[in-house]
């Protein structure tokens, strides 16, 4: 999520000879060991699970027993809480924190050089040609491919969402309220060269701290100011994708908004393009000063997607994201991204079968027939949650696997009252998605997915963040917020009105099968504090005062299939008066429920990542826009931050530098698996 979400109710051809110049390519171990290793390793954990499942089994509908006898339930969640460390204090301050016994070291920011040939990091004096050989801005999803076979150097890959002018540039403030009149073209262009996405490789020495290597040969930027990207699917080719410099309808240049993502099984990155109506410019206005589209052709479907969100004035200067010029543009984003992080010259693919809509992220699981399965949220108050199945399964041959993102079905999720989540698939033909209803093709069906979903009775939800699925047919859903959702409007999915602090909800898949198209669901937590009745939150009565969270945004599953959350409060810091951070949320037997404080962030800072190496030693979480978020309504700030005035100076803690975004590794002094 972004601040411009909550007050609004973008080639590597440049790259290609650098990398040409080192022959120092590792093996993919992917390659060496089999899918199934590979499936085992990082999903499968099905053996392993099976005995805290059969737990489970018994409270299959959240522990009730737990919420109603406190006192007996505390002693046996406190025995069964699978996490094993002394929870952290919560609090709110100008730096990071982590639980005792644990290193949170900070590994990239933005600016670091990543290219062998990078310019150091000048703030001052920024352009785009360094940014573009730099690490890039708000770092949020992060993935971590291994190049050897125990895992001590691999390819980090990290999404870089979007830009903070006010406290990137000095002397600028908050553009968006002054029609943006400080911004440049140049600036403009570093914002685009900030945006995206980093490889970057990084190894473990024998004292277990991570490094970056600088001119690690796959090392890479992926930016929407020249990343060349083909489109692929149903939609590709269509006339609703042509544009002017691309009358085929199968290239685009960029990627916007990259949110969370995912890795494939065959450890390909997906990058999800979220909230890219964001880019968008019209120079037509109406009457109060809002974008107006009337003339364009497709209006029904641009208000739906709030294209043109005029959030950056890229198209003053760019025409390919001023539909005026291009009308057809908006229609090649909001659509998954899948990169080859093993090959530094590969061109990344736009996967149209998995729908266009405000992807929040894309993580992967697979079947127990072995296709590929992705969970993926519509990250918008009353959107949906969906899911992708791919028709093949995955195998060794790894050409073949990236054809699994091409042809498949995805589903839009209906969440009964009674506990079932029926899987509803956008299938041209099917239902309502006829041309009676203005879907003439499957294309039709992926462009306006949000529109075909609508005709499908899907269930609106609260604001679909990540998704998490694990190995064993279970997946957790983060519903962040909703303060639009009004009393009467609520269903048993989404139980709150003016739900300010988000819930947590577990789908078990029929079968325990990720393709399945039915399953059941129960709310693992309603979040916000427990103490203040008004609220409604439901937590186990174990969590304590530092366990408990507002805006469930990221998910992960540590190596022990453990579930982890990390929160976005977004502009509602002081809802809560915490940090936002990553917990520990046990989700078996009599501890369920429970949450605990593990690591928090530097004031206004958003926690992203997190991901967990398969070894379960090492976790990178990333701290977004630190200095941001919610500092207006803290106490003892009381303003917005500043390039001269940020509410922190994290992480150099230098007079002469402002905040900046970074990537954090924790690891346990001393080595070994965290939180066991
Ligand atoms: Fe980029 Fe929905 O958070
Ligand atoms: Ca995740």
């Amino acid at each position: 999520m972004t601040r411009r979400d909550i007050s609004n109710a973008p080639c590597i051809g440049n790259k290609a000879e650098a990398y040409e110049a080192f022959d120092d390519i590792p093996t993919n171990p992917n390659l060496n060991r089999t899918i199934g290793d590979v499936i085992n390793a990082r999903y499968g954990r099905r053996d392993m699970l099976r005995g805290v499942l059969g737990v489970s089994a018994t409270t299959a509908l959240f522990g009730t027993a737990a919420l109603i006898a406190p006192n007996k339930a505390q002693a046996a969640a406190h025995a069964n809480n699978r996490y094993v460390f002394d929870e952290l204090a919560w609090g709110n301050d100008a730096t990071h924190h982590v639980a005792d016994g644990y290193d949170a070291n900070v590994l990239l920011r933005w600016g670091d050089p990543i290219t062998a040939d990078a310019p150091e990091f000048d703030v001052m004096n920024q352009t785009a040609a360094a940014q573009l050989k730099q690490f890039g801005y708000n770092n949020d999803y992060v993935g971590f491919v291994p190049l050897n076979d125990d895992g001590t150097r691999g390819l980090l890959c990290v999404n870089h969402e979007y830009t903070n002018e006010e406290v990137m540039f000095p002397g600028l403030g908050r553009q968006d309220k002054v029609r943006f009149s400080g911004m440049t073209p140049d600036l403009i262009d570093i914002e685009m060269a900030a945006h995206g996405g980093s490889v970057v490789e990084i190894v473990r020495d024998d004292a277990g701290v991570w490094a970056v290597v600088r001119d690690g040969a796959m090392n890479r930027r992926i930016t929407p100011l020249e990343t060349a990207m083909t489109l692929d699917g149903p939609a590709a080719g269509h006339a609703r994708m042509q544009t002017n410099d691309d009358p085929a309808g199968l290239n685009v240049i960029g990627t916007l908004n990259n949110c969370a993502g995912g890795l494939t099984p065959w450890g390909t990155w997906l990058m999800a393009e979220e909230n890219f109506h964001g880019y968008f410019w019209t120079d037509r206005l109406d009457a109060d000063g809002k974008p107006d589209i009337s003339e364009q052709p497709e209006a029904a479907q641009m208000k739906r997607y709030g294209v043109p969100g005029m959030w950056y004035a890229w198209g003053q200067h760019h025409d390919r994201f001023n539909i005026d010029k291009e009308p057809n543009m908006p229609n090649k984003f909001g659509w998954v991204v899948e990169v080859d992080p093993m090959d530094p010259t590969s061109t990344p693919i736009k996967h149209t079968a998995l729908g266009r809509f405000r992807h929040e992220g894309a993580e992967t699981t697979v079947s127990t027939e072995g296709k590929l399965v992705i969970y993926m949220g519509d990250d918008n108050r009353f959107d949906y949650q969906y899911k992708y199945v791919s028709g093949g399964s995955v195998s060794d041959d790894r050409a073949a696997n990236s054809a699994l993102l091409s042809d498949g079905t995805l589903y839009v999720a209906g969440f009964e009252d009674d506990g079932v989540v029926n899987w509803l698939p956008l299938v041209h033909g099917t239902g309502p998605l006829t041309a009676e209803n203005g879907f003439n093709d499957q294309a039709d069906v992926l462009i306006d997915t949000r529109i075909a979903a609508d005709l499908l009775g899907a269930t609106p939800m609260d604001r679909p963040e990540d998704a998490q699925p694990r190995g064993d047919g279970t997946a957790y859903i983060m519903l962040t917020n909703n303060n639009r959702r009004k009393a009467g409007n609520t269903n048993a999915a989404n139980p709150r009105a003016e739900n300010d602090f988000g819930h947590i909800i577990e789908i078990k898949e029929e079968g325990g099968d990720h393709a399945a198209t039915t399953g059941t669901w129960s709310i693992l937590v309603k979040c916000g504090d427990p103490s203040i009745a008004e609220v409604g939150a439901q937590w186990n009565p174990e969590t304590s005062q530092n366990g408990w969270f507002g805006s469930p945004d990221n998910a992960a599953m540590d190596a022990e299939g453990r579930l982890w959350i990390a929160t976005d409060q977004g502009s509602g810091w002081a809802k809560t008066g915490k940090s936002d951070g990553l917990y520990a949320l046990e989700t078996e037997g009599d501890a369920r429920g429970t949450s605990k404080l593990f690591f928090r962030c530097p004031v206004g800072g958003e926690m992203c990542g997190p991901y967990f190496t398969d070894d379960g030693e090492t976790l990178f979480v990333a701290v977004q826009h630190p200095g941001t978020d919610g500092t207006k309504d803290l106490a003892g700030f009381e303003r917005e931050s500043t390039f001269e005035d940020p509410a922190t100076r994290w992480p150099d803690f230098d007079d002469n530098m402002p905040p900046r975004p970074a990537v954090v590794v924790i690891t346990k002094h001393g080595g070994g698996k965290i939180a066991v």
